[in-house]
């Protein structure tokens, strides 16, 4: 194990600009500097690094991290491969201790050596025992998986025995509490027994996205045998069922080269694939992509393809949950395969050229698809023609692009046989349903989520994130007052209430003197809070956060009057507490009230009324009514 002190000698090494440089070529433009994103397609850079804040953002992507995981994410290393790669890089000289890892400490580190020990443990069932080369690999022969894909999939065999693996781990000295706790064991208390999950079964490894195996699927060898065809480990710290796709790691490279993801149901449909030297495919396990599984395939490549198993049942279910893949951004075409065949058997049964021409003949895009299918179903029902329509106008809504839904909207009026305008008309109704319809222009097409009219708890959450940010970029500036800037604001906010779950703990940690300043999140091990972090630090140009593009006027900005900032925010901050205060108070004015009950709160609505003229003259604004801000 490396030493911690090695560690911290190799970080203080690290220039982000320098590392990333090597893999691709940045270009100062400000503070920053700017690249075409290493982890998605793209024509324009929106990939920053900021060697200040020594993070890398894509604002195409939103890939992020720091130096160490940039490597991890791009080059699939471990933490102590990159720890070592930077280390050989600045000519660090690495010092190890003879200690083995601590895994109470490092439970993820413990979770990915075991799920490699198990994958050799299965590889080797497979290859080098009786059972496994009679029955398994017989099996995976009558199904015409190559040896070169076992291989490469790393499929294996779990033995028809009760404590395969269990033995197996004891032996090589890991604890059964500790092998509990993996997901590969299970524990039935009451008999006080312990087994394997996997027993008998064909054994897919998932990788994650840089190639360590991070949970199993086991196949039933035959469909006699009883039980559920597939059986798949628990999640876990390093398994996130609706995080990952099966045969990313095996697919990232080609999906940039081919620029297209195909996506299919089932594990062995992604291996037919590769054996027919199609490798930009990946498979969701039979359940309906996830926002997170989307945001993944977007890393690299824009467009997905579904090829959809011939059974109609299934097609229509999922069209509703393609608009989430549309919602993202992303291009979506479909296939739709002869009834009955998945496109493992479409490929064994009628060959590799046969299904690659059946895909050039058959992909649709998806809205047309989903607009003929609809009109196909509704035949003369008028009622049943309004709500295909108002259904494919949905989809439309989903699309970002501007351009592209009014593409699509003349396209589906041709289908529906029905004129552009009513179809405008349809959509910016629905349009209006989802967001406030102040700024309309009648029967023009709109940009679905602009012109926001943003809720009351929507403007707190934003100052909120803005004050979180000042904390954590400016945590020891030194203000006139001779206070640090961090000091100031956790006074200013003692009273209030944070909504934000981030935010909360963010403030906590500096309360609590945990952190110092930012760079205790940059080295946090909770990944969810570091990147929540680096999304408030990260700034596309120095004046502009995202969100600032939607809320406009509402949150003051002056980083070279920090403290005339932060006294506004938070300022606002408190406004908007004590609006959302005298709206929930105004709705129990509207319930009958018992008199006494009545009076209490008419008090509290001309304290509060009092509270907020207080703070908005203090903020030089008119107390205006409340839905005019
Ligand atoms: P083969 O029959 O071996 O070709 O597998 P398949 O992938 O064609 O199976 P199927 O089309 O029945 O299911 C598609 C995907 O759904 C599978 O690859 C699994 O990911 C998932 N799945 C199917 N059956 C089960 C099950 O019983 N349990 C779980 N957890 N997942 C299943
Ligand atoms: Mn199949």
């Amino acid at each position: 194990m490396i030493k911690n002190n090695t560690i911290e000698i190799v970080k203080n090494h690290i220039r982000i600009e320098e590392i990333i440089g090597d893999f691709v070529s940045l270009k100062k433009k400000g503070n920053n500097l700017w690249a075409n994103c290493p982890f998605h397609n793209e024509r324009t850079p929106s990939f920053s690094v900021s060697p200040n804040k020594g993070i890398y953002k894509c604002f195409g992507c939103d890939a992020k991290g720091d130096a160490i995981n940039f490597l991890m994410e791009l080059e699939g290393m471990t933490f102590v491969d990159a720890i070592k790669y930077i280390a050989k890089r600045y000519g660090v000289e690495i010092e190890e201790d003879n200690e083995k890892v601590d895994f109470n400490k490092n439970e993820k580190e413990f979770l990915y050596i075991i799920y490699d020990l198990a994958k050799e443990y299965f590889k080797n069932n497979l290859y080098n025992t009786d059972e496994g080369k009679q029955i398994c690999l017989k099996y995976l022969e009558n199904r015409n998986i190559d040896k070169k894909f076992i291989d490469k999939f790393d499929i294996g065999f779990s033995l028809n025995d009760w404590e395969g693996f269990y033995n197996f781990a004891k032996h090589k000295g890991y604890s059964k509490d500790k092998l509990i706790n993996t997901g590969l064991i299970i524990h039935k208390e009451e008999r006080n027994r312990i087994y394997d999950r996997f027993r008998s079964r064909v054994i897919f490894p998932i990788h994650n996205v840089y190639g360590k195996v991070i949970a199993f699927a086991g196949r039933k060898l035959s469909e006699h045998i009883e039980g559920p065809k597939y059986i798949n480990s628990p999640e876990s710290l390093i398994f996130h069922k609706s995080n990952i796709l099966y045969g990313i790691y095996h697919a990232k490279k080609s999906l940039k080269e081919e620029n297209n993801c195909f996506l299919v149901e089932g594990y062995t449909d992604v291996i037919s694939l590769h054996s027919i030297n199609i490798s930009n495919v990946v498979a969701s396990g039979g359940t309906s992509l996830t926002e997170n599984q989307i945001k993944l395939i977007s890393r690299f490549t824009k467009n997905v393809t579904i090829i959809f198993d011939g059974d109609d049942a299934g097609i229509l279910a999922s069209l509703r949950s393609i608009d989430i893949i549309l919602n993202q951004g992303l291009n979506v075409k479909i296939v739709v395969l002869p009834k009955g065949e998945d496109p493992d058997s479409f490929i064994r049964s009628k060959g590799s050229k046969d299904f690659k021409t059946y895909l050039q003949d058959n992909t649709k895009d998806f809205i047309t698809y989903k607009a003929n299918i609809l009109t196909q179903n509704i035949k003369n029902d008028p009622v049943k023609r309004a709500e295909a329509i108002s259904d494919i106008m949905k989809s439309i809504l989903a699309i970002p692009d501007r351009i592209k839904r009014t593409i699509f909207i003349k396209e589906c009026s041709k289908i529906l046989e029905i004129n552009e305008d009513v179809l405008v008309n349809e959509y910016n109704q629905i349009n209006d349903n989802i967001v406030s319809s102040n700024f309309n222009e009648n029967n023009k097409l709109r940009l679905p989520n602009k012109n926001l009219n943003l809720k009351i708890e929507d403007i707190i959450k934003i100052l909120e994130k803005e004050i979180v940010s000042m904390l954590l970029k400016y945590s020891n500036q030194k203000l006139s007052s001779d206070l640090t800037l961090k000091e100031y604001i956790l006074n200013e906010i003692e009273e209030i209430q944070f909504f934000d779950h981030n935010c909360k703990i963010i403030i906590e940690e500096f309360r609590n003197q945990n952190a110092a300043d930012i760079n205790y999140f940059l080295n946090i091990e909770n990944i969810e809070l570091k990147n929540y972090v680096i999304d408030l630090i990260a700034t596309k140009n120095e004046m502009s956060n995202n969100w600032e593009d939607r809320l406009g006027h509402h949150i003051t900005k002056e980083e070279n009057n920090l403290e005339n900032s932060a006294y506004k925010n938070i300022l606002k901050l408190k406004l908007y507490t004590i609006r959302k205060l005298i709206i929930e108070n105004q709705e129990f004015l509207k319930t009958e009230l018992k008199s006494d009950e009545l009076q209490e709160r008419l008090n509290i609505h001309s304290y509060l009324k009092s509270k907020e003229k207080d703070i908005s003259q203090k903020l030089g604004i008119v107390a205006l009514d409340i839905h005019k801000i």
